[in-house]
Formats: C-alpha cells, sequence, structure tokens
C-alpha cells in the first residue's frame, strides 16, 4: 500500500515537474510570428498600396535603454511609436536613431509599400509632471490609436554618487525616487486608460525589477519596484473584472541584470544588453498574456535565476552538512549590489570612509543621477541644462 502512495506522489511530481519544463520551454523557445498583432487595427487595408492605419505603442522613457530597445522591436512590427523622455535632445537622437533602424529592417508587414516608421516624441519629466502636465500629454495622443502603453521610465533618480544608505538621504532623494519610479506610472496610467479602454484590444506593460525584494543602497529603489509590482498585477485582475475593461491585457515585466544606459557599471557579463532585451519582451508577451500570466521575466538566464533563487536547487542541497544555503544566496545577493556600488563609487570619484562606506557629509551632493542604480548621467537638479558624462555603454554622451 504504501508502496503505492510513493509511486502516485511520484508520478504526479514528475508530470509536475514536466508541465512546468515544458511551460518554460515553449516561452523561451516558440515565438509568436506577428508579436502583439492581437492590438493592432484589425481593419485590413484596401490594396496592396494602402498601408494599414497605424496603432501605436507610448513608451515612456524611451530616449535610451530598454524603453528604446522596445521602440525599435514595435517598429519592425509596424506599430508607430510615442517617445517619452525628459530631454528633447535625446529624445530628438532617439528619433533618428529608430528612423534609420526601421529603414533597414523594414516594418514586417502583409503589404508592398513599407512607409518609415511612424514615431512621436512626447517631452515631460518624470519626477516633476503635475496633474495639468499629464492631461496635457494625454490629451495631445487623442488622434492616435493608442493601444499599447508600456511604464518603462524608472531609476534610482537620487543625488549622486547614488547607491546612498537611507540615513545619508534628504527627503527630497526619497520624493524624487517615488515621483519618478510609482506617481508617474500610476497617474498616467489612470488617465490613458479610458482611451486604451476604446481599443478591441490593449495592453499595459509595467517594469518592476528583481530588486523588488529589497537591496541595499537602493532601497528607495527597491521599494518602487516593489510598488510597480503590486500595481501592475492588482490592476491585471481588476480589469480583467470589470466587463468594460476586460480585453485590456496588463503583465508586469521583471528584469534583473540587463546591460542599458543606466546599467553600466558593475553588470555581470552574462546580461542581456537593452536591445535584445527590448526584442524579448515584445516577442514573449503574448505567450504569457495567453496563460494568463502577471508577470514575465523574458530573458532566459533571468528565468533560471529566479528559479535558483526561488528555491530550484533547495531539493540538490539541502542534505549537504553545514551548508547554510539561504545564506550563501543572501551573500551572493548581497555581494552583487555591493559590486555595483563600488564600480558606481569608483567611476564618480566618490568619497568613500575608513569603512568602505559612502561618508554623506562630503561630496558632490548637488547633482542628481538618473539611470537605474547606476546613474548614467550628471542632471542638474533644476531638471534644466545636463552635463552629460560618458558611462561607457557605447551611447551618446557629449559634454555640454
Ligand atoms: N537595466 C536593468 O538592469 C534593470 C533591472 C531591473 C529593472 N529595470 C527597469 O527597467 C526600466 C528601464 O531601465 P533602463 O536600465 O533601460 O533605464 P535607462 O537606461 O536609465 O533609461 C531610462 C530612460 O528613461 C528616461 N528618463 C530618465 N529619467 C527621466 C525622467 N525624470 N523623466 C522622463 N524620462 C526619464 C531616460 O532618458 P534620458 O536618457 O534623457 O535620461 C531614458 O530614456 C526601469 O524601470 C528600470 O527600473 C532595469
Amino acid at each position: 500500500m504504501m508502496m503505492q502512495l510513493f509511486a502516485v506522489i511520484g508520478a504526479l511530481a514528475t508530470l509536475n515537474f514536466a508541465k512546468n519544463a515544458y511551460q518554460f520551454l515553449t516561452f523561451h523557445f516558440v515565438k509568436p510570428a506577428k508579436p502583439l498583432s492581437s492590438y493592432k487595427r484589425t481593419s485590413q487595408p484596401r490594396d496592396d498600396t494602402e498601408d494599414e492605419k497605424t496603432t501605436w505603442a507610448l513608451i515612456t522613457g524611451s530616449s535610451a535603454g530598454i524603453g528604446l530597445g522596445i521602440a525599435q522591436e514595435l517598429i519592425l512590427q509596424g506599430f508607430g511609436v510615442i517617445l517619452h523622455g525628459h530631454l528633447p535632445v535625446e529624445l530628438a537622437e532617439a528619433k533618428d536613431h529608430l528612423l534609420k533602424y526601421g529603414q533597414s529592417h523594414p516594418p514586417r508587414k502583409q503589404v508592398k509599400s513599407t512607409p518609415p516608421p511612424q514615431i512621436e516624441i512626447r517631452v515631460l519629466d518624470a519626477r516633476t509632471a503635475t496633474d495639468d502636465d499629464l492631461t496635457s500629454l494625454v490629451n495631445s495622443l487623442s488622434h492616435l490609436d493608442v493601444s499599447i502603453l508600456v511604464n518603462n521610465v524608472g531609476g534610482n533618480a537620487i543625488r549622486e554618487p547614488n547607491f546612498l544608505e537611507v540615513k545619508d538621504m534628504t527627503t527630497r532623494d526619497i520624493d524624487s525616487v517615488i515621483d519618478q519610479n510609482a506617481r508617474f506610472m500610476s497617474r498616467l496610467t489612470c488617465l490613458i486608460l479610458p482611451s486604451l479602454a476604446k481599443n478591441p484590444k490593449a495592453l499595459i506593460i509595467n517594469f518592476s525589477s528583481a530588486g523588488k525584494v529589497g537591496c541595499p543602497w537602493l532601497v528607495m529603489y527597491s521599494a518602487t519596484k516593489a510598488f510597480n509590482h503590486g500595481f501592475s498585477v492588482g490592476l491585471g485582475r481588476e480589469l480583467k473584472l470589470n466587463p468594460q475593461t476586460k480585453h485590456i491585457d496588463c503583465i508586469c515585466v521583471i528584469p534583473h541584470e540587463v546591460k542599458s544606459q543606466g546599467n553600466s557599471k558593475g553588470v555581470p557579463g552574462n546580461a542581456p544588453n537593452w536591445d535584445d532585451f527590448g526584442r524579448e519582451i515584445v516577442q514573449k508577451v503574448d505567450n504569457a498574456v495567453r496563460r494568463g500570466e502577471w508577470e514575465i521575466r523574458p530573458h532566459l538566464g533571468h528565468g533560471i535565476e529566479a528559479g535558483i533563487l526561488n528555491g530550484g536547487l533547495d531539493w540538490l542541497v539541502w542534505w549537504i552538512p553545514g551548508l547554510d544555503w539561504n545564506a550563501v544566496l543572501e551573500k551572493g545577493f548581497v555581494d552583487t549590489i555591493r559590486r555595483k556600488r563600488d564600480a558606481w563609487w569608483e567611476f564618480k570619484g566618490a568619497r568613500v570612509n575608513e569603512n568602505g562606506l559612502w561618508d554623506g557629509g562630503n561630496g558632490n551632493l548637488e547633482t542628481v543621477g538618473n539611470g537605474n542604480g547606476n546613474g548614467a548621467k550628471v542632471v542638474t537638479e533644476d531638471g534644466g541644462a545636463t552635463r552629460k558624462v560618458n558611462n561607457g555603454d557605447g551611447r551618446k554622451h557629449s559634454e555640454d
């Protein structure tokens, strides 16, 4: 009898493992022929020469980094993209880049004509945008069919040298991160939902981070990324429960390390680049939405990391005498953040005290970091002229 019971339990466990492995592999390796096409207008062109009417995606924080990577791929899928950022010059550069990119990689559409990519720009500082600013931004899109919102903008928008302990922050630092990462995306989503709902189908992609579990030296960043996750999952459920909004899909992206404009120092060598990661998001969202998932880790390596961190190897190591596996994982996690902090501080020439910690009493604290924990550039507090620094990611960086 006992043997039979064990056999049944074993069979069920094997089936469960096989199901999870199948889902994991199909998510990463089976790609739709036309990603996100269900969010496009369904009206067909009347003949070979007529272009489809453009469907648009609004991508916040898309002058660089992952947001720009998503814009690149959406253009190839025939979407128009609305680039959002806070620096007109950078947005104009990003638009030029996309036009060239789109022309060298024509849209994958079933029409003979390949019109130039459709690109609009909206300038608004996510840290300082008022209700009126946001309302104007949303109103300015009323003539466009926007069916996709990507709430991508985010970073550790505190004063340099960044990676400060909470005790060394000002209340302004605290507000700055909340404003940029949490307030802006919640308000924008609230204001744009009525127009998204007018589409036959619409999609909201929100950005959290693996750091949502709570990172030292990035406490406000982590906390707002946990907010982004809760906001996204809660909103996703709410939209499905209301007949008037159940056609709006909502998914949360949880990136681990991605090399980008904002994350360029102390990044592990196996981290994907911003453009590859953007492409992976566009190509894998359909699968996740179809399965009713609320969150995705679109990069294979990130999926494996998450599996390990969430207990995927526990069964292999639990019996090793003297091994505190949780302590090993905790140390690895903290060391990763410490390496990033030290690499950034070294790059910024930050003053470090005898305990190896940032001495909050000194240093150049009049500037505010602008990146994803690594502060890609130095931006003056008044949001005015920028003094860019080369952050080593191979993208534009002039002094002005
Ligand atoms: N990269 C990673 O490893 C990683 C990991 C986990 C989560 N994430 C999340 O993924 C998202 C994208 O990250 P990323 O690394 O691609 O960022 P990034 O390279 O720093 O790019 C951020 C984009 O947002 C814009 N931006 C910055 N501050 C802004 C403001 N106040 N108002 C308007 N636009 C602003 C930037 O424009 P400018 O160039 O003009 O500043 C840039 O276009 C973020 O939400 C981040 O938290 C990233």
